[in-house]
């Protein structure tokens, strides 16, 4: 039995993973800590048993120090992130404060609590990072491996790249027991809708433009949500402390292919079920058009990654994993997900963050101001 400590667990990736850890491991301890920014929602962890979820800041020491005394904690799984590349490029400095000074934070306590104190107690601190560390990929490049150079293009993955690079330092330095993983571009419920898939799925519901950067000819490798959290398990389980792991969808698609899939998949939805035309009577579908017309273009993002790519043969190799769910059949159920939970994005969307969206790039995400 373990004790896990879950940093941003009200958000998409970390409230997957303590509903996924719940079920696989039902007699494990749990507390879940978020800030509850704008994108963390206390509701993402609803209906999922026996977490203490705590309000507050990664960057409170004593806070966290509380909690892993308190709990016995020997797990520290780290998604606690600002994690929007377009954020990061109009603000980036919370992004340096959370990511750079909030993983620093964690790691001090951590290493307080389980080295100093002298305990000898096994533990974990599994930090989840991101394949944008490696920069951009030309279309014939080789994917990213572990050993790929850091080139870090956004101040987003820049953040990202330094908050690695401290977890590897007190590794190497103060032998604390450390692994990181490095994952691609994830999709699934509960994900804030600024992000390409679920912006675009609401935009459609509403008949708003679906604003494609540049030429939408950039390739993302898509993982689905349960692969990445099954991945992190199988590190947390089997992984060399001290190592990094990347894990990949094997799903590299350009970013048209997606946004052509994701109106066609809207367009079949109508046609099957008439009450979404009586739910949604702005989209285009409604009216038997096609979703793809919403399509446009508009400037490219400042610096924009043409192409990331996972070759996860260390993974693989080392500890079985294997991405489950391919892009076509989870994108579908991903798309009935928000279909049958409007209140979760409607509610998102009709509150702050629509005025954030509308006062820095309305124009861009379509929104009508
Ligand atoms: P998200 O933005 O949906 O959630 C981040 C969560 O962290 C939110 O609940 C937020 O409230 C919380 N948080 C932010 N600052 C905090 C602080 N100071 N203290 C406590 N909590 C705080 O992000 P996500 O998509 O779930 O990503 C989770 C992690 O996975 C991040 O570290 C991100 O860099 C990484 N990642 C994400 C993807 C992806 O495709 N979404 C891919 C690769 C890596
Ligand atoms: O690769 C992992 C990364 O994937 C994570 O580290 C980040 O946290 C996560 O946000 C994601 O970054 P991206 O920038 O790739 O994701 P995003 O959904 O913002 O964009 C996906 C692609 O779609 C990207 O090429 C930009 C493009 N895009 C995005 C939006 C929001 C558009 O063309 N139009 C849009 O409106």
């Amino acid at each position: 039995m373990a004790n896990l400590l879950v940093t941003g667990a009200a958000g998409f990736i970390g409230a997957n993973f303590v509903r996924y850890w719940r079920e696989q491991n039902p007699k494990d301890g749990i507390v879940a800590l978020d800030a509850l920014t704008y994108a963390g929602n206390a509701a993402n962890l609803d209906g999922i048993n026996q977490v203490d979820f705590i309000h507050g800041d990664i960057r409170d020491q004593a806070l966290v120090a509380r909690l892993m005394a308190d709990h016995r904690i020997d797990t520290l799984v780290h998604f606690a992130a600002e994690s929007h590349v377009d954020r990061s490029i109009k603000g980036p400095d919370v992004f340096i404060e959370t990511n750079v000074l909030g993983t620093h934070a964690l790691l001090k306590v951590a290493r307080r609590h389980w080295l100093d104190s002298g305990s000898g107690q096994p533990h974990r601190f599994h930090h989840v990072s991101t394949d944008e560390v490696y920069g951009t990929l030309g279309r014939d490049d080789p994917a990213f491996t572990e050993t790929t150079p850091y080139a870090p293009n956004s101040p987003y993955a820049a953040s990202k790249a330094a908050s690695d690079h401290l977890v590897r330092a007190y590794h190497y330095t103060y032998g604390l027991e450390v692994t990181t993983s490095n994952c691609s571009n994830n999709y699934g419920p509960y994900q804030f809708p600024e992000k390409l898939i679920p912006l675009f799925i609401a935009n459609a519901l509403h008949g708003r433009a679906l604003p494609i950067y540049g030429d939408g000819q950039q390739v993302r490798d898509w993982l689905y949500v349960e692969d990445h959290c099954r991945g992190i398990e199988q590190v947390l389980r089997k992984g060399r402390v001290g190592e990094c792991y990347n894990i990949g969808g094997g799903e590299e698609l350009a970013n048209l292919v997606v946004i052509d899939t994701l109106c066609a998949a809207i367009d079949k939805a109508f046609a099957h079920d008439p009450m979404l035309a009586a739910r949604f009577p702005d989209s285009p579908a409604a009216e038997g058009k096609a979703t793809a017309s919403l399509k446009i273009n508009v400037a490219d993002r400042p610096g924009h990654d043409r192409r990331y790519a996972i070759d996860e043969k260390k993974i693989r190799d080392e500890l079985g994993y294997a991405p489950a769910h391919g892009f076509a059949d989870w994108f579908a159920q991903t798309l009935q997900w928000y279909l049958a939970n409007e209140s979760w994005w409607r509610s998102i969307m009709d509150g702050s963050y629509r005025s954030w969206i509308a006062d820095n790039y309305g124009h861009r995400a379509g929104v009508a101001v």
